[in-house]
């Protein structure tokens, strides 16, 4: 079973091609992280989880959903994790995580796909998002064959400063940037509240027509990137930038 976490729309997109390829079915997370309950899934073919890159380990959040959930049957597992360009030592903290959980670790396939993160830097333009989708595309078909042949993935191949950046970098950046104090609705809001359905953590609550943020945020993207009038800002970071989502029809 496939088991993914998505902001803006690219790992929902790596799941569905990989349930496509397998023949597998396909969960959202998101079904337990709004209701704030733990999963309870089974399967008998490997467990094969899909999320973002943040700050070069996977998602803290996703990281507590596998932790503190149920996955019975098989004792398999792989990661798939989209990135903007380098996942860092993830690799190394997701084969932690399957000794806790008693899974063998199959190994972990990060996949380029394009960046998100439009509070520290810029997303690429459509046709250049287009592009890296068409390269990731090709990459999850073969990671799909390791899987269908009962193989591992390769080795993550090792850059610069992976340690660090995976270690003290990580930890830093949940420390002072993952914030949800700096969201604001501007008058463009029109009230539709389809960032509160957005976010994944139910995070977002509509009150008279207006969002408010709650202290949840993990920085996913979505309500921000998700807005019909582009009526969300993150303080001044945000102002003038373009937002993304994936480039399909998968959006939501
Ligand atoms: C909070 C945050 C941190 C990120 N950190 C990294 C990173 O360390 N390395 C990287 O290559 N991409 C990073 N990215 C980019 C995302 O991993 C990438 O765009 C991903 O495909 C987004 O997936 P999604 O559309 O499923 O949410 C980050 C994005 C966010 C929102
Ligand atoms: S998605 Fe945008 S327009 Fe709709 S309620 Fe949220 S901020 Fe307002
Ligand atoms: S509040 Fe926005 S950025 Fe934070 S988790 Fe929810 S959708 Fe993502």
């Amino acid at each position: 079973m496939i088991v993914y976490f998505t902001g803006t729309g690219n790992s929902r997109h790596c799941a569905r091609l990989l349930a496509r390829e397998l023949g597998e079915e396909c969960r959202d997370a998101a079904e337990f992280l709004r209701e704030g309950k733990p999963a309870r899934l089974r399967s008998q073919k490997p467990w094969i989880f899909v999320c973002p890159t943040y700050a070069w380990q996977m998602p803290r959040v996703f990281e507590q959903f596998i932790r503190e959930g149920e996955f019975a049957g098989s004792d398999q597992a792989y990661f798939v994790m989209t990135c903007g360009s380098e996942i860092g030592r993830a690799w190394e903290n997701n084969r932690e995580l399957c000794i806790r959980k008693g899974f063998s670790c199959r190994g972990t396939l990060p996949v380029a796909m394009p960046d998100n993160y439009i509070l520290l830097f810029r997303a690429p333009g459509r046709e250049e998002a287009e592009r890296m989708v068409r390269q990731a595309d090709t990459r999850l078909q073969a990671g799909a064959r390791f899987i269908r042949e009962g193989k591992d993935f390769p080795p993550v191949p090792a850059a610069a400063l992976d340690g660090v950046k995976s270690g003290p970098v990580n930890r830093l950046f949940y420390r002072f940037q993952v914030r949800a104090e700096k969201f604001r609705a501007t008058e463009s809001c029109v009230g539709c509240g389809k960032c509160a359905r957005l976010c994944p953590l139910g995070n977002i609550r509509m009150e008279e027509g207006r969002p408010h943020w709650g202290d949840r945020c993990t920085h996913c993207m979505a309500c921000l990137c998700g807005c019909p009038t582009g009526a969300i800002e993150y303080g001044r970071a945000t102002k003038g930038k373009e937002r993304y989502h994936f480039p399909g029809p998968e959006e939501e």
